[in-house]
């Protein structure tokens, strides 16, 4: 694992930026596997920003995204999908085609997990996953207790994590219940992981992911089962870390 930190959140998401538009320009046809939250916001800026002044084409790449929220309609202000088109996707020449986000109205709860796995094999696995990390030790929406082989299916939210939630919705009782989330195993079948962490009420749970127990109480500790993550976190995420860090972007 490679530990990044970054002296701010700014700092952080034009780093992740950085990687993501390499492999862009490298390889040009490229699948992303994205997140949403709070902590991903500056990369997203970046990348449109990069896209506007520097000509970063998005039209060969591919996105899925870790998570939604079961019942809100892709319109409603608090869903995934409309957090990914208002900061991202609107901004960027990314086909419609190519934007996965997983439905969070079903017909069927138990054929919509599979049929998003089925996608993300035809389009060839994702290369890059960013993930973020919940202060329970959640990815995605896999909370404490998830199966650290699972694919994406429906799960029920924590009561902590709805607690969390509740700034966006405001109030626990407004967050949605369920949720369908890319599993444990889905993000450890990509190829790359970029894990993104700010602020110091996430430095005990970067602890724990990064230097604890692998253990299906901390689902971000699958990034030690991993063979390619990129960790980039602030100096106060990273605070109570004991791995040597480096600093390879200088910038
Ligand atoms: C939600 C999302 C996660 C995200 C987490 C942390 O639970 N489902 O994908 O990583 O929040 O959010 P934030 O970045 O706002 O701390």
């Amino acid at each position: 694992m490679l530990i990044n930190v970054a002296p701010d959140i700014e700092t952080m998401g034009i780093r992740a930026a950085r990687v993501i538009a390499n492999e862009i320009r490298n390889k040009g046809r490229i699948v992303l596997g994205l997140a949403t939250g709070r902590t991903p916001l500056p990369m997203y800026k970046e990348l449109i920003r990069l896209h506007k002044e520097e000509g970063l084409s998005f039209s060969h790449v591919t996105t899925f995204n870790l998570d939604e929220y079961i019942g809100l309609a892709a319109d409603d202000p608090h869903s995934y999908h409309h957090y990914m088109f208002s900061n991202f996707f609107n901004h960027i020449n990314i086909p419609r085609k190519n934007i996965h986000v997983p439905d969070g109205m079903p017909a069927d709860k138990e054929a919509v997990g599979i049929e998003y796995e089925e996608a993300i094999v035809k389009a060839g696995r994702i290369d890059i996953q960013v993930l973020g990390i919940g202060r329970n030790g959640h990815v995605g929406f896999n909370e404490p207790g998830s199966s650290l082989g699972s694919l994406t299916r429906t799960k029920y939210l924590s009561e902590a994590t709805r607690r969390e939630a509740a700034k966006e919705f405001g109030s626990p009782e407004k967050v949605p219940k369920e949720v369908i989330t890319m599993g444990c195993g889905s993000i450890l079948n990509s190829r790359h992981i970029i894990i993104l962490a700010s602020g110091v009420e996430k430095a005990d749970v970067i602890k724990a992911a990064f230097e604890g127990p692998i253990t299906t109480m901390c689902p971000a500790s699958i990034i030690q089962l991993h063979r390619n993550v990129t960790a980039i976190i602030t100096a106060d995420a990273a605070a109570q870390l004991t791995l040597p860090v480096e600093d390879i972007m200088g910038i």
